[in-house]
């Protein structure tokens, strides 16, 4: 990149923090994939909408690529800036904007971190249910382009379903204000819901109104030990029968045995076993004896039955924490073996079929490698993780995922899923998004990019 070029960039957004600080290039230049280094020409952290409508300007007159960025913990290389691209950090536009009780919405700017938007709820006596073990460092803005998921999806939906408004600088310097906090509106296409999930390539989110809702009643914790991978549906659908559950999450052996490892946590069971479920569910204080008898009582017959081999129901706030710790370490204490991530979906139905397919393809294809299996069962997302062997080089480990990847991404499109249930396509998937979407469907896409991005600044070489 020429220095005449970034200069040209730099005098037409005046008032812009625009740094070229190695660090600071280095930090904001990834999510949490490795690998790829980060490359960008600066980072740019516009403090309002007018400097990101006006960078966006500036890119298109100098030709410079834009790469929006949150908090960088997105997992597929969508935020990644490694060719000379300018990235647009929302850092700085954290301020909560305004707040509607009445209305249950909350108005941010798209760096308020999810953490804050909870916590927020919270005070005003309502809940955000988006939640993920990155929501301390994930900004709003990355979750709408992601539409992330989480451990709350089985009941809440994912972020599509909080979005209430939306403003967007779009690929020519615009502002749209999209759906302004309505329930209901059916006055054309909905570009809000284009915006969401389309990972930085058709705008630049900037302000989100995001709807709360009630807070949850008190909840319990059940952590299961399963006699066999098949039986964990039988096992969700006798819980989900006379439980009103919240979060029903799912890991093997390995992905616990690496979180204790790594953390220095205790087994937290005595008896071991292939595979473990973790269900929350409601226990309103009015219920709570009879709630508690009745969980127990499940919890004998499935014992009885051999579907379970051991179990604990948390008595406490703090143990409940204690065990959601098991699941949601997962991804942290992987992320030291450089781990080639999947985040494959299929219907909830199909889960059992699917995964035992998986795990005979993987485990072929994967000798030698330790394979971690975790996800969000109730919603029939599945994870599974494979840690680059010690010694083995990257672009080596890399190759191997890449063939691997066919093989597993046929498997996929066979059972009718998807690629990428939450974390989105990114840089990692692109060249596999033909086995979740027809021809047709990505030439669409094209069209739509093309209409919004007619410079092509946006996050190019990202989903498309
Ligand atoms: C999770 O479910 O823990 C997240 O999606 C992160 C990951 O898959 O590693
Ligand atoms: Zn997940």
């Amino acid at each position: 990149m020429s220095t005449s070029r970034i200069d040209t960039f730099r005098a037409q957004c005046p008032g812009l923090s625009l740094s070229t600080d190695p660090g600071v290039l280095e930090s904001h230049g990834q999510d949490w994939t490795r690998f790829r280094r980060p490359d960008p020409t600066a980072v740019a952290f516009p403090a309002d909408n007018t400097q990101v409508s006006d960078l966006v300007r500036a890119a298109i007159a100098t030709g410079m690529h834009l790469v929006p960025s949150g908090g960088r913990t997105g997992l597929s290389g969508g935020a990644l800036a490694a060719s000379g691209e300018i990235v647009v950090s929302m850092d700085r536009m954290r301020r909560i904007l305004h707040e509607d009780p009445a209305d249950r919405l909350l108005t941010v700017q798209a760096g308020v971190a999810i953490a804050e938007v909870q916590a927020r709820a919270r005070e005003l006596g309502l809940y955000y249910p988006v939640s993920f073990a990155a929501e301390g460092s994930a900004q709003v803005g990355g979750t709408i382009a992601t539409n992330a998921g989480g451990i709350r999806v089985l009941r809440h939906g994912m972020t599509r379903e909080r979005v209430k408004g939306l403003k967007v600088i779009d690929g020519r310097g615009r502002l749209l204000d999209l759906n302004r906090g309505l329930v209901k509106n059916a006055s054309g296409y909905d570009l809000r819901h284009l915006m969401i999930g389309s990972e930085g390539t058709l705008g630049i989110v900037v302000e989100a109104t995001l709807r709360l809702t009630e807070a949850p009643p008190p909840s319990r914790v059940m952590l299961l030990a399963l006699d066999s991978m098949p039986v964990m549906m039988t096992v969700l659908a006798k819980l989900r029968g006379s439980l009103r559950l919240s979060a029903c999450e799912f890991f093997s052996v390995g992905a616990l045995e690496l979180v204790c490892r790594s953390f220095d946590l205790r087994y937290p069971l005595e008896t071991s076993a292939d595979g473990f479920l973790l269900v929350e569910f409601d226990v309103p204080a009015a219920s709570e004896q009879h709630i508690e008898e009745q969980a127990l009582a499940i919890f004998d017959e499935m014992l009885e039955r051999g579907w379970i081999l051991d179990g604990v129901l948390s008595t406490s706030e703090a143990q409940k924490r204690a065990l959601w710790r098991y699941r949601e370490a997962i991804s942290e204490a992987a992320a030291p073996y450089t781990p080639y991530k999947n985040d494959l979906s299929v219907r909830v139905s199909k889960l059992p079929d699917f995964l035992q397919d998986l795990t005979t393809l993987a485990e072929a294809r994967f000798a030698g490698c330790s394979l971690l299996w975790y996800g969000h069962v109730g919603d029939g997302n599945l994870h599974m993780n494979v840690l680059k062997p010690e010694g083995e080089e990257t672009a080596a480990f890399e190759r191997r995922c890449k063939e691997a990847s066919e093989a597993i991404y046929r498997l996929v499109r066979a059972y009718g899923g998807s690629v990428s249930a939450e974390h989105g396509i990114g840089l990692l998937k692109r060249p596999f998004l033909g086995y979740s979407c027809s021809e047709e469907e990505i030439e669409l896409m094209r069209g739509i990019k093309q209409v919004m991005d007619p410079h092509g600044i946006l996050n190019p070489g990202k989903l498309l």
